[in-house]
């Protein structure tokens, strides 16, 4: 398990808050690595032989393998411990924010702007009904919510929380989704000098600063319908020296100007909008792109390119852990959304991502080096790309 990197915004943690916030990791760790193989080896002594035996067949796809896996009292235990362990990283982690709360917000309060980012909030932005039904990923709150005046709460627990989730597998800074991003733009767009870079929904910028530090000269922005994280993103990055322009904006309607950036990406926000989110959002892409502009739009392991078992164990974060859209995102043709969003055949293809240090996926013992992208470029043809 990687280390974290102290940067002036990450909470402290008391003896004890570590050692519960290590325990989380470690449970995680554990059940990754130790109980969730046993998920594979129980579907196929015991749950598919017995599917078989009554149907004649192998199952279909992963509606089949869950409706049979979900009885079964292994699977049971192992998908009770996974939920446990998911609303135990959180806890762990509040203790240590709701302590420490007031020096946080005064913090974020006395950043001075000196490094070159900016920070602008939008109090009359409404907060989309994909994070006001429900808890995504059952952060209480989700991102968005604030309980006093200034917030930074949902983005101090969300910071030391994903590096709990992920078991530090997404490196010091959880920057491993830009570095991948970066290297596959790189690849697709050489001697790329971009001037302009939006990264939209940025949460606490974990990705936001690898661009920025892979184009210094650019001017990078980043937006997020979500307050907390944003005043927590600006706090981090100036604590860490990297200048980012931070915007309160929903990524369906935001108010740049038309063809104002040279890249708009996102890095695994897309199963967490809607079905009528997600086009809008790969349409106001479009719009704001200047000619010859790149679109990546990357987010999880596609589901439908799995065995049906390792789909269901994928799927496991929409079915139990409130990435509720992810079931449909993940299944659905990404191509066909950029063209009914406006973008020309020829300008806009699903492609993947390597990963630069391929983490196990989740807690499902599944190697999963590629995640999926719309790709999009403004007036150039991609075609090439597509692999549907
Ligand atoms: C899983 S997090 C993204 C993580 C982040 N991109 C990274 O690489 O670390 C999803 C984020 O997208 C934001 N989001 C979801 N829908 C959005 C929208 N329509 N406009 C802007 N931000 C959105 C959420 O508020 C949340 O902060």
């Amino acid at each position: 398990m990687g280390g974290q990197l102290q940067h002036p915004m990450l909470i402290k943690r008391t003896h004890d808050e570590e050692a519960r916030q290590n325990y989380a990791m470690a449970i995680r760790s554990h059940l990754a690595g130790k109980i969730a193989p046993a998920n594979s080896a129980v579907y196929s002594k015991v749950v598919e032989p017995a599917f078989v035996k009554k149907n004649g067949r192998k199952p279909k796809d992963r509606f089949e393998v869950r409706a049979a896996m979900t009885e079964n009292p292994s699977y049971q235990i192992y998908s009770l411990m996974q939920r446990h362990t998911q609303e135990l990283g959180f806890d762990s982690v509040i203790d240590s924010v709701e302590r420490q709360l007031p020096e946080l917000i005064s913090a974020a309060k006395s950043v001075d702007g000196k490094v070159g980012g900016s920070l602008t909030l939008d109090p009359s932005l409404k907060i989309p009904a994909y994070h006001t039904a429900y808890d995504i990923h059952l952060q209480p709150g989700g991102y968005h919510s604030e309980f006093t005046a200034d917030d930074v709460a949902e983005g101090a627990i969300y910071d030391r929380g994903v590096h709990i989730y992920s078991m530090g597998s997404l490196g010091p800074e959880m920057e491993m989704f830009g570095r991948s991003l970066i290297a596959y733009y790189k690849q697709l767009v050489p001697n790329a000098n971009p001037k302009r870079i939006l990264d939209m929904g940025c949460t606490v910028g974990h990705s936001t600063l690898a661009w920025k530090r892979a184009f210094p000269d650019a001017e990078v922005y980043a937006i997020d319908v979500a307050a907390p994280v944003l005043r927590y993103a600006h706090a981090r990055a100036e604590g860490m020296g990297i200048a980012v322009h931070f915007s309160q904006q929903n990524a369906e309607a935001t108010n740049f100007p038309d063809g104002f950036f040279d890249v708009v990406c996102s890095h695994i926000i897309m199963h967490e909008t809607s079905t009528r989110a997600a086009p809008r959002i790969f349409g106001e892409t479009r719009r704001i792109l200047a000619a010859g502009g790149t679109m990546l739009h990357m987010d999880n392991p596609r589901l439908g390119e799995l065995s049906p078992i390792d789909a269901f164990l994928a799927e496991w974060e929409v079915t139990n852990n409130n990435e509720n859209f992810g079931g449909y995102y993940r299944a659905a043709d990404l191509a066909q959304l950029g063209r009914d969003a406006g973008w020309p055949t020829d300008e806009v293809a699903f492609d993947s991502v390597p990963l630069e240090t391929p983490p196990r996926l989740r807690n499902y013992n599944i190697r999963m080096p590629l995640f999926p992208c719309l790709t999009g470029r403004k007036g150039v043809s991609v075609v090439k790309l597509a692999a549907e």
